[in-house]
């Protein structure tokens, strides 16, 4: 039996990285019941305007400047931390991601429980086999994003550490595809069909993976931080059904009469298929089916590119 969901109604939750694309859902949601503190930098001024208009306290803070944290609101909860800096600069990108983290849970010791979202990124490459949570660790994105997956890695182990150490309970998610009507990685895929420019995959076919629709991931949070635990709960996180990118991008050629063309490139992520066994038995399967998401990102972010019968009423 999957465990209940934790209940933020009224609870005051902070969420880092609240201005990009997998976070601005959930504040968007969450802030309709519960106290949402959203954190980032803010670079772009406009970005402090939209989180007001979602009902969320914008906090303007740097993750990898410690002083900056230190004005945090008091009595935060929960901690729901999406922030992750891609600078592909070592030391900005450890600072950030792998030690922003620790500085962050050290400053809220008295969270009831903290969401750290991780990556299927951490996998070492091991072709199309499921990686349970105790499969080697590998540095897996290092052709496309070289400071990626170590900075992820070693963010988990201050996590892991924090949480003992303060006595904060936390799950650690290993998040795979997230998609919905904000984008994701099948519509960048969208874009390049409609650009006629080939998609890159890894030769070993096909690429499987296990995309996560945003409606399914803010229904499993409040159920994560019911998971969470003094020693780290590290779970994965992604749709029940694995799909690949070869089935995605052709069932996205059925939607626009579009033709997916694809490149073999041996540098490609590959296969990060989840298994989704301990998934399942703390929170429960997906509902979302992928080629209803699919559909439903389409029609809300480019219409235009659907086939008429496809399109919205
Ligand atoms: N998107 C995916 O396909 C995918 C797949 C697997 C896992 N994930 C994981 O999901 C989480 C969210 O990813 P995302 O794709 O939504 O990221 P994103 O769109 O790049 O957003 C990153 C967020 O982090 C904030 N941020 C960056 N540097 C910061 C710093 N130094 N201090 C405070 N905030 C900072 C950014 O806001 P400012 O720039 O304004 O500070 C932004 O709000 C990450 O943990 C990522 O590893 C994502």
């Amino acid at each position: 039996m999957a465990l209940a969901p934790i209940d933020l109604t009224d609870r005051r939750v902070l969420i880092t990285g609240a201005t990009g694309q997998v976070a601005l859902p959930v504040v968007a949601a969450y802030a309709k019941a519960a106290e949402v503190f959203a954190l980032a930098r803010f670079r772009r001024d406009e970005d402090v305007a939209r989180i007001r208009d979602l009902g969320a306290v914008p906090i303007r803070a740097d993750l990898g400047d410690p002083a900056s944290l230190r004005r945090l609101p008091a009595d935060i909860d929960y901690v729901l931390d999406f922030a992750v800096a891609r600078s592909g600069r070592w030391d900005v990108d450890l600072r950030t991601n792998a030690e922003g983290i620790g500085d962050l849970m050290m400053q809220l010791p008295h969270a009831k429980a903290v969401l750290h979202c991780s990556s299927a990124a951490v996998y070492a490459y091991r072709g199309p086999a499921p990686h349970r949570e105790d499969a080697p660790l590998g540095d897996n994105h290092r052709a496309f994003f070289p400071t990626y997956s170590i900075s992820k890695i070693a963010a988990e182990s201050t996590v892991r550490l924090c949480a003992r150490r303060l006595g904060v309970p936390a799950t650690i998610a290993r998040l795979s595809v997230p998609y919905g009507d904000n984008g994701g990685w099948p519509f960048y895929h969208l874009v390049a069909m409609r650009n006629g420019a080939p998609i890159v995959v890894h030769p070993e076919r096909p690429n499987l993976y296990n995309p996560l629709h945003v409606d399914d991931y803010l229904e499993k949070i409040p159920r994560l931080l019911a998971a969470a635990s003094i020693e780290t709960t590290t779970v994965n996180f992604g749709g029940s059904a694995p799909v690949s990118i070869e089935e995605w991008c052709a069932y996205l050629g059925d939607l626009t009469g579009l033709t997916p063309t694809f490149t073999d490139d041996p540098e490609a992520f590959g296969s990060l298929r989840l298994d989704t066994d301990r998934m399942h038995e703390l929170i429960g399967p997906t509902r979302v089916p992928w080629r209803e998401g699919v559909l439903r990102m389409v029609r809300a972010l480019t219409p235009d590119a659907l086939r008429p019968e496809h399109r919205p009423r």
